[in-house]
């Protein structure tokens, strides 16, 4: 079936940021949509600043959901979107990301039949004790349509058994919005500087909100210390997420900040503007990685794992845990080699796209054909998988999940596939190995 209404569903900054590219070419192609919002992030700071500044519509629905635990607000979204599918009946749900929002909207389509499309599908960190990363397999898992910003994430998808027919490599949204206000986030930027006296790349630009880091009293103490030693040395700002925030007080943290020019959540204009300027960046955040990234900023993640590995290959970003003292050191180290970082990282537009996933995106969900599931009544008992040196172009029941170049690296590119990995009736499957 065509895809005749859409239902674009999100809820937190980071969705607002990076679907606005989508948004964007799904009124330039004409394509009927229905925005639903649902509240996760409901302060100004965290959700509307980010509509006004990147032209995102009014949400047709405002679930409202707030916070609560992974539960509560899981269940929350799912309650009401199920009201709000009901109501107006897409033929495709689209979520972006890895957040209860998400998962919410994966589940509550899936199981009304409502084919579902994942935008910045087959990130993976492998470490399953990240809410994220449970949100994001399970998005991937029951998604009809999977939006990989990436080569890796799409290979991570084949593995997972997801049909090379549902994988779309686009890019990352987030380069799209880059390029279109790169110049206004130079502007802000300049403004933000001379508010805060800061000269261009002279401090070190902070950003935490992770459960694993916020919700461990340890790790966060441990964060605090390495921040505060920075700050005697060189300006520190620090914009902080209200979780950080309230962590931060609860266990009478904000007074050992006191050298650290703390900020409110900023708009997307003015962070940017800090990003672009700053000297390096010590971050917690998926979507700051990627930015930075794209900026040529030296990037520290304050994490054992990245579901970004983009960013390191590309030299710019280094995985640097949450120990103080490895911090601190790895903080003057890159302060002092910051220049040769910057000449040899790579272009990060190679890795994470070139700016059009948002036009990709929108005219895939415009012209695919997206069948909605219909029970399985094949007589075939088993599926089973094998590795072909060819596709199996009259197996009808045969799907390609996987392709291998010579040496037996997964590829993406079916230009360079030697070898396939097919998931078809046992039966169908031995007549194309005999
Ligand atoms: C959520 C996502 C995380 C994403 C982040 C983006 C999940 C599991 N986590 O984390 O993946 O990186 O958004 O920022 O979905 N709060 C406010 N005002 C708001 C929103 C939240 O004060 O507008 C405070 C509340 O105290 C709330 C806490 O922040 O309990 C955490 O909010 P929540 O939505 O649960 O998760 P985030 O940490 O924002
Ligand atoms: N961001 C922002 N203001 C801030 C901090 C971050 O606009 O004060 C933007 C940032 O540019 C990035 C996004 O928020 O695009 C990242 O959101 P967050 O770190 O909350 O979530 P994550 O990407 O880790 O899911």
């Amino acid at each position: 079936m065509s895809i005749r209404s859409i239902m674009v569903v999100a809820g937190t900054r980071p969705e607002a940021i990076k679907l606005a590219p989508a948004f964007w070419w799904l009124e330039k192609l004409g394509v009927d949509y229905v925005f639903v919002w649902s509240g996760q992030h409901y302060d100004y700071e965290l959700s509307r600043v980010f509509f006004e500044q990147l032209k995102l519509p009014e949400p047709a629905v405002d679930l409202d959901v707030r916070s609560g635990t992974h539960a509560e607000q899981s269940a929350k979204i799912m309650m009401g979107l199920e009201k709000a599918l009901d109501k107006y009946k897409p033929t495709v749900v689209v979520a972006q990301g890895d957040t209860n929002t998400v998962v919410a909207a994966a589940l509550t389509a899936a199981k009304k039949l409502v084919p579902f499309a994942h935008v910045e599908a087959g990130l993976r960190s492998w470490d399953r004790t990240m809410p994220e990363e449970i949100n994001r397999i399970v998005a991937d898992a029951v998604a009809h349509l999977c939006f990989a910003p990436t080569a890796l994430a799409a290979v991570n998808l084949m593995h997972e058994g997801v049909p090379i027919s549902r994988i779309h490599i686009t890019g990352n949204t987030i380069v799209d919005v880059i390029h279109s206000y790169r110049d206004i986030a130079s502007e802000e930027g300049e403004k933000m500087l001379k508010e805060l006296g800061l000269q261009p790349h002279s401090y070190v630009l902070v950003t935490i909100h992770r459960q694993e880091n916020t919700d461990n009293p340890e790790r966060l103490q441990s964060l605090v210390k390495a921040f505060a030693k920075i700050s005697r040395r060189v300006p520190v700002v620090f914009p902080a997420h209200p979780r950080t925030v309230n962590r931060l007080r609860g266990l009478d943290l904000l007074e050992s900040l006191k050298d650290v020019r703390m900020l409110k959540p900023l708009g997307y204009f003015q962070f940017l503007g800090l990003l672009r300027y700053a000297a390096i960046v010590l971050t917690d955040s998926g979507g700051v990685q990627e930015e930075a990234c794209l900026l040529k900023i030296p990037t520290l993640t304050l994490r054992y794992n990245t579901e970004r590995p983009e960013t390191v290959m590309a030299g710019i970003n280094r995985l640097v845990g949450t120990e103080e003292e490895r911090i601190v050191t790895a903080t003057f180290d890159a302060l002092e080699r910051r220049e040769e970082i910057i000449k040899h990282a790579k272009n990060c537009e190679e890795f994470l796209g070139r700016g059009d996933a948002g036009q990709k995106i929108a005219k895939t969900l415009a012209d695919a054909n997206v069948e909605v599931p219909t029970a399985d009544t094949r007589t075939d008992p088993y599926i089973t998988y094998a590795i072909l040196n060819a596709p199996t172009p009259n197996c009808g029941n045969c799907e390609i999940v996987a392709m291998y170049d010579e040496t037996g690296l997964a590829v993406e590119d079916v230009t360079k596939a030697k070898k396939y990995l097919i998931r078809g009736p046992l039966t169908e499957l031995l007549k194309w190995l005999r």
